[in-house]
């Protein structure tokens, strides 16, 4: 082994998530999604794209597990969509839908590729939205046997498990500002559905724990970090960053790993801030093997009155580089994002389950793929940032690129492409990047020289 901080065993992946990648989604009799209904919501995303075809990665999926082994990747993160396996939500299996992640991780084992499976990444089914989605207070009993389901089939070959992809995500942007579906816009029930989410993530834990057992299981929570920074010394601004962290950042991870909830969303939110009993705390807190981090940017917060409820906005940095979704580049906040975790919630193995970039890329191929320069940039800035941490002690286990294939970027539609591999929505045609290039390149050399 070359000269590496990379420990052995090292997971070397990319991700995708259901709704945005597979396409087909009414197939085999699958139930309709909320994303589903949300995307063929007029007006919902950019250009009237919807997930109906996508990367058509269920009907490819050979090929896209062919692909990844091609990338020298040992690992690959994905997700269930909740109504292809159960299409009312509950009750009724659909052993045809189940049967897709069944091929999909055989294929993955017999390529030497580690599965890492999501059980929700923001779609839910639209009988579950019917009857209000997340604010039920039934959810977490939905999730859990939901959760029981999928870990009996699968838990025999998955040992990684997440239970939700980023809660703070679905709290905000579908409850609170309405972007993403559900699309209301209510802080009132973006609060309430965060502490909803919690619950669920609480009793999907026990519900797989109790299928998945053995000692190769390992669940985890993937949250999306994004660190502040105040936009200048003034108390104001420093308090705004104060709040956006805690709402952001800590809302998430101090009740799973600390047992409490930060009290500044409670001065924050005022009578919106829904009680919370000791009970649900403790659920929350029920223990996990590790934590994911999704890492895109850093927030630079201001204190602003017209933003309610945190009064806080982003200053753009003048010189920083910005993707194409306006987020600004800055690897070393990566860094310290990973030593926060360690330094706020103790020694627990962390995995940075995404990271990447939306860039404008050439639709033409050159010899080394598609030249995509900031995107590589980027993933070989972000991955020496991932060896700094490595370097000061966190244990980490894992990189999961974002994402093996362009894809539906929720709201954005199709246009903000975050691929390391590039797709021609019109034939479905992949074509690897100059990024997946460097990436294969990076895996093969255990990260030596990073
Ligand atoms: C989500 C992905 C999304 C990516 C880029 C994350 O918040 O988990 O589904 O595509 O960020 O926006």
């Amino acid at each position: 082994m070359p000269d590496t901080v990379f420990p052995p065993g090292f997971l070397w992946g990319a991700a995708t998530s259901a709704y945005q990648v597979e396409g087909s989604p009414l197939a085999d009799g699958a139930g309709i999604s909320n994303w589903h209904r949300f995307a063929h919501t007029p007006g919902r995303i950019a250009g009237g794209d919807t997930g109906d075809i996508a990367c058509d990665h269920y009907r490819r999926m050979p090929e896209d597990v062919a692909l990844m082994r091609t990338l020298g990747l040992n690992a690959y993160r994905f997700s269930v969509a909740w109504s292809r396996v159960l299409p009312e939500g509950r009750g009724r299996l659909n052993a045809a839908g189940l049967g897709f992640y069944e091929r999909l991780v055989d294929q993955l084992l017999g390529a030497g590729i580690t599965p890492m499976l999501t059980l929700h990444h923001w779609d839910l089914p639209a009988a579950l939205d019917d009857r209000g989605g997340w604010l039920n207070p039934d959810s977490a009993d939905w999730f859990a046997d939901y959760a029981a389901l999928v870990g009996r089939a699968l838990g025999d070959r998955v040992a990684l498990w997440t239970t939700l992809n980023e809660p703070w995500v679905i709290a905000d942007g579908g409850f609170m500002h309405g972007v993403l579906a559900p699309g209301h816009r209510s802080a009132w029930e973006a609060a309430l559905v965060a502490q909803r989410l919690l619950c669920a993530h609480g009793r999907g834990v026990q519900a797989l724990r109790a299928e998945c057992s053995g000692p190769q299981h390992r669940i985890g929570l993937v949250v999306n970090i994004e660190p502040k920074r105040a936009a200048s010394d003034h108390p104001a601004d420093r308090a705004a960053c104060e709040r956006a962290h805690a709402y952001m950042n800590r809302q998430y991870l101090d009740p799973v790993l600390r047992g409490e909830r930060p009290a500044e969303l409670a001065a924050l939110f005022g009578p919106a801030w829904p009680a919370c009993s000791d009970e649900d705390i403790a659920l929350m807190r029920t223990p996990i093997d590790w934590v994911g981090i999704n890492y895109y940017t850093r927030g630079v917060m201001a204190h602003d009155e017209t933003t309610w409820p945190l009064q806080a906005r982003h200053v753009r940095q003048p010189g920083a580089t910005y993707t194409e979704t306006g987020w600004e580049v800055h690897a070393r906040a990566l860094t310290e994002t990973l030593l926060w975790v360690r330094e706020r919630y103790g020694d627990i193995p962390q995995y940075v389950t995404e990271n990447g970039a939306a860039f404008y890329d050439p639709p033409v191929a050159g010899p080394d793929g598609i030249a995509d320069p900031l995107r590589l940039q980027y993933l070989r800035d972000h991955l020496g940032a991932v060896a700094d941490a490595i370097r000061a002690g966190v244990d980490l286990r894992g990189y999961f690129a974002w994402s093996l294939l362009d894809n539906l970027e929720w709201a954005h539609g199709y246009a903000k492409r975050f691929g390391i591999v590039h797709v021609d929505f019109a034939t479905g045609r992949r074509t690897p990047k100059a990024s997946a290039r460097w990436y294969a390149k990076a895996i093969a050399r255990h990260g030596a020289g990073l």
